[in-house]
């Protein structure tokens, strides 16, 4: 059997740490269950690289990229010392790129971000229901408001005007929507067989079970919003079984924080889904238990693209405190998607032991936050 070839991209600030723990990880699971999976470890897309080079990547990335069956990435920024403004903008404005290069070079066009609330981990809301909150954010990836058109006329002068383009196609739109609904027909399938059928804000009558909620600003942006309603109407009509329902953006963050555990799949642009994936990262434990990945669901012979939500975490980088549990239950949905489903379980079933285990500990001992380095020892010890 060939192996299947990955690329660890360790990037900046705490990426490099949280891949380390991934290795470690994934170098127990290759051996405990015999995986056929190797790999190599890039020090581009970094700002390190960018030091010495004067680039984030190499010219020809992409195509190197084109060799591996999956990309697993740390995060991208500058980790310096954000108190000169100048630095930190420069090394954004140069670490942004490949980020966005890589998901449309690489042509992933949906991103997909779970937000489950595990047991142990940091619950913020107060409201028990809080512990029912599974929903998943599949954001677009490929466009909207990501397009980087535009530019700033009469710069710096009192007359300055920027613009920053907006483009979504109908292609784009309906795939991502289709998407959406094939992934709340398996959720539903899956309740089915457990015998647990909930429900969700719905503006369709009587349904349970399974929701796609569509999330526009069609009120202020009608000219998406309206395209975007229109397909998600025509789609929906071919899954009678699947509950519907529309928020306009700014409603919606109110509902993810008064009522998170009332939504299911939600559907949104490039922005939208960036901003609500914060949001939802911490109603289900923080960005330190937030999994992420870039995906092509229509074509499996590129390589995905998983990296947590979080970024670079400037202001802990280097301290040894990040948590590398959103890495590793990103490295899971890796698995899962490269067919190795035993092995991804294991992993998920010990991030989520170790949360549990922790939060007895802590409420026994009123124990302190624990390193990168404890938490992975824990959940290298939680692995069956
Ligand atoms: P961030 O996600 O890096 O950090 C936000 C806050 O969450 C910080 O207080 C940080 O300490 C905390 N945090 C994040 N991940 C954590 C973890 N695993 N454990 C413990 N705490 C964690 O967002 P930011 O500060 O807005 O961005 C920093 C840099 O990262 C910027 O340059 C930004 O562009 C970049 N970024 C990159 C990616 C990516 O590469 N995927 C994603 C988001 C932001
Ligand atoms: C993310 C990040 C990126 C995004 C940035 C770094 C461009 O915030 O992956 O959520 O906005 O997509
Ligand atoms: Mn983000």
């Amino acid at each position: 059997q060939q192996p299947i070839k990955l690329a660890l991209m360790p990037g900046d600030g705490i990426g490099v740490e949280v891949v380390a723990a991934a290795e470690r990880v994934l170098d127990t699971l290759r051996q405990r269950y015999d995986l056929p999976l190797s790999w190599d470890t890039l020090p581009w897309p970094s700002t390190a690289w960018h030091r010495e080079h004067g680039e984030m990547m190499p010219a020809d990335a992409l195509e190197r990229l084109g060799d591996y069956q999956a990309l697993l990435l740390g995060a991208l920024g500058d980790p310096g010392p954000t108190s000169d403004p100048k630095r930190y903008r420069l090394s954004d404005g140069v670490s942004l790129a490949p980020l966005l290069t890589f998901r449309k070079g690489l042509d992933l066009w949906a991103c997909e971000r779970p937000a489950r609330l595990l047991p142990g981990a940091p619950q913020y809301l107060a409201d028990e229901r809080a512990k029912d909150i599974d929903m998943l954010v599949i954001r677009e990836n490929s466009e909207g408001e990501y397009v980087n058109q535009g530019g700033r006329l009469r710069a710096g002068t009192p007359d300055e005007t920027a613009t920053q383009l907006e483009v979504f196609t109908r292609k784009a739109t309906e795939r991502l929507i289709r998407h959406a609904f094939n992934r709340a027909r398996e959720r539903l399938t899956l309740r089915e067989q457990d015998g647990e059928l909930r429900e969700y804000l719905c503006d369709r009558s009587g349904l349970k079970g399974a929701q796609v909620c569509l999330i526009t600003k069609r009120n202020a942006q009608p000219h998406w919003g309206e395209m975007y309603t229109e397909v998600f109407e025509q789609v929906a009509r071919e899954y009678p079984d699947i509950g519907v329902h529309h928020e306009l953006v700014d409603a919606a963050c109110m509902k993810f924080v008064q009522c998170p555990w009332q939504f299911d799949v939600v559907v949104a642009s490039n922005l939208h889904g960036d901003i609500l994936t914060d949001l939802a990262a911490v109603l289900a434990g923080g960005l330190g238990v937030a999994p992420s990945c870039n995906i092509n669901p229509d074509d499996k012979s590129r390589p995905a693209l998983f990296e947590p939500t979080h970024g670079s975490a400037p202001d802990i980088a280097g301290q040894g405190i990040a948590n590398p549990s959103a890495m590793l239950l990103t490295t899971a949905m890796m698995l899962d998607w490269l067919g190795l489903a035993d092995a991804a379980q294991s992993l998920r079933s010990a991030v989520a032991e170790d949360l549990q285990a922790q939060h007895r500990q802590s409420q026994e001992q009123n124990s302190g936050a624990r390193t990168t380095d404890e938490i992975t020892q824990s959940i290298l010890g939680h692995l069956s």
